[in-house]
């Protein structure tokens, strides 16, 4: 079942997945299953998170929401860990390198167009070179560090859930006594 984080949603049954049922399940996309992201996470279901919600903001503006959805799957495209990769020299550092990277993979795999070229290139915005130059590739500047925040503190989150209903069932026990 997919599932983006803090969502119950099978997103196999959602609207969104007519968005990017032609490229989730290719090998390129799937491969992203073994990398980690953001300490608690695989770089596919960061993407799938991002695709989401990505997703679920544009449509509510009226902006391009397919664009959103297919880019947002394909904006970490690289197949490397970041904290083993050497640098070549005269390479950009990874923040501003890897937007360039997965545009490449995924021009050369999917066809994509100027949107979603826009919102990959860009995500790391301001960090990049250049400005983006559509609303959608703003909209990912600000999914993508929430789903990052969210995908760091979710272990903490249910680590704490737990302990809550642990101390909830001794409550229970001890009022039933
Ligand atoms: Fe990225
Ligand atoms: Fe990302």
């Amino acid at each position: 079942m997919l599932k983006a984080i803090c969502s119950k949603k099978n997103l196999e049954e959602h609207l969104y997945f007519k968005t990017v049922e032609d490229i989730i399940y290719s090998n390129e996309v799937q491969q992203l299953k073994q990398f980690q992201h953001h300490v608690s996470t695989t770089r596919f279901q960061h993407s799938l998170n991002v695709s989401y919600y990505n997703y679920l903001l544009c449509k509510k503006f009226k902006f391009n929401a397919t664009a959103a959805a297919r880019a947002g799957l394909l904006h970490d495209l690289f197949y490397y860990n970041r904290k083993e990769y050497v640098r070549k020299s005269g390479e950009k550092g990874h923040i501003a390198r890897h937007p360039q990277v997965a545009l490449k993979n995924a021009t050369d795999l999917f066809k994509i167009n100027q949107i979603e070229k826009d919102i990959i290139l860009n995500h790391m915005w301001p960090f990049t070179l250049s400005m983006p130059k559509y609303k959608e590739t703003y909209v990912i500047v600000l999914v993508d560090k929430y789903c990052a925040i969210m995908e760091f503190f979710a272990p903490y989150i249910s680590k704490l859930k737990r302990k809550k209903n642990t101390l909830n069932k001794i409550k229970t026990a001890t009022l039933v006594e």
